[in-house]
């Protein structure tokens, strides 16, 4: 395979552009979407197990995401025919809680194999024809923000999606960071102090509601409440 299919986005850089048809339509991305984030996913093939499982527990999540203002795309490398009767199919699968599920969000037709290059969603050792599972979470500007993925045999944890995309847009509203394992509700890492002044009061242990573990390492509380009252916001 050509090295091109080694070319992944990096953090922090635009998302790399593209335009597609789509199961809803042709789209420009990521410019049709501005303003909103997008977690853009990949899937093997269309009619497999992994695949159809995941693809019915994102369906059954739709309404959460939009809630957080998040557009979702997945893309395989399967034509729009093979996408329109996969999910026409999986309308019908009756599993675990979930029934009656509607893939409303876009699935791009990806024969090409444009975009998977692009976005390093082919890796020749683990899949030479198949797409892996990645995931690309993309803020309103159009940016890269975080990458997750998984091989072929494991379905990924969709609750773990949405917790990385609530603790991206926490950090962004409340210019905070989260530790290990955070949960909305939990304590979120605040900043270093940044003059001199601040390092004082810090180290004082004076500074209202935060608690340090070592002076490099402080938290402050924020309430699930305030957390929710700004999720989505741009
Ligand atoms: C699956 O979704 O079940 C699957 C797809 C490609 C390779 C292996 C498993």
């Amino acid at each position: 395979m050509e090295n091109q299919s080694f070319v992944m986005p990096r953090i922090g850089e635009p998302a790399p552009e593209f335009t597609a048809n789509t199961t809803q339509g042709k789209i420009n991305f990521p410019a049709d979407f501005t303003g909103k984030w997008i977690i853009l996913f990949s899937h093997p093939a269309d009619f497999t197990p992994v695949c159809t499982s995941e693809f019915i527990t994102f369906g059954s999540m739709q309404a959460d995401f939009e809630k957080l203002n998040c557009q979702l795309v997945g893309l395989s490398i399967d034509g729009l025919a093979s996408h329109i009767a996969w999910l026409r199919e999986i309308r019908k699968i009756e599993w675990k809680e979930f029934k009656n599920i509607d893939v409303e969000f876009p699935l791009i037709d990806d024969v090409s194999m444009n975009v998977a290059r692009k976005y390093g969603m082919l890796q020749p050792g683990e899949s030479e024809t198949k797409a892996v599972r990645a995931v690309f979470f993309i803020d309103p500007k159009g940016m890269v923000r975080a990458m997750i993925y998984y091989p072929l045999s494991l379905g990924r944890n969709f609750d773990e999606l949405k917790r990385v995309l609530v603790a991206l847009q926490t950090s962004d509203n409340f210019r905070v960071s989260m530790p290990a394992d955070w949960r909305p509700g939990d304590p979120v890492i605040v900043p270093a102090p940044s003059t001199m002044e601040a390092l004082k009061k810090r180290d004082s242990g004076k500074e209202d509601g935060v608690t340090c573990h070592s002076w490099w390492f402080c938290t402050r509380k924020l309430s699930k409440e305030e957390v929710e009252s700004k999720l989505g916001n741009k």
